[in-house]
């Protein structure tokens, strides 16, 4: 289990939701199930509108990552994640602030993501 919470002027209070690490949903669609109004459109990488900033909770390393093709060109073209950041999450697979929540898969760390 891990849990989400979610910030952002869009709401009125931050809100924290459970999901089940290693089921494979993304973060977008743990905030549409939970009614968190994460912006989006394509749903599939590739317009950059659901571009979220996450944080690890509680004092822990960020788990490893592996960022898609599509999420370094889409985050890149939006300004949220720079070459050295890029270069950063291949060398040591620590995740960038920035990711795109409908390409994020949630897993077994608490997390703070602001939108
Ligand atoms: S909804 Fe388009 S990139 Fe995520």
């Amino acid at each position: 289990m891990a849990n989400v919470t979610f910030t952002s002027p869009a709401m009125s209070k931050d809100v924290t939701v459970y999901a089940t690490a290693g089921d494979c949903r993304t973060l977008l669609k743990v905030a549409q199930r939970n009614r968190i109004p994460v912006h989006f459109e394509c749903q599939n990488g590739e317009c950059g509108s659901c571009a979220i900033r996450v944080e690890v909770l509680a004092n822990r390393e960020p788990m490893g990552v592996h960022l898609t093709e599509k999420e370094k060109k889409v985050l890149r073209l939006a300004g949220k994640i720079s070459k050295e950041q890029i270069a950063a999450a291949e060398t040591t697979d620590l995740p960038p602030p920035w990711r795109l929540a409908c390409q994020f898969i949630v897993r077994n760390e608490d997390i703070l993501v602001t939108f």
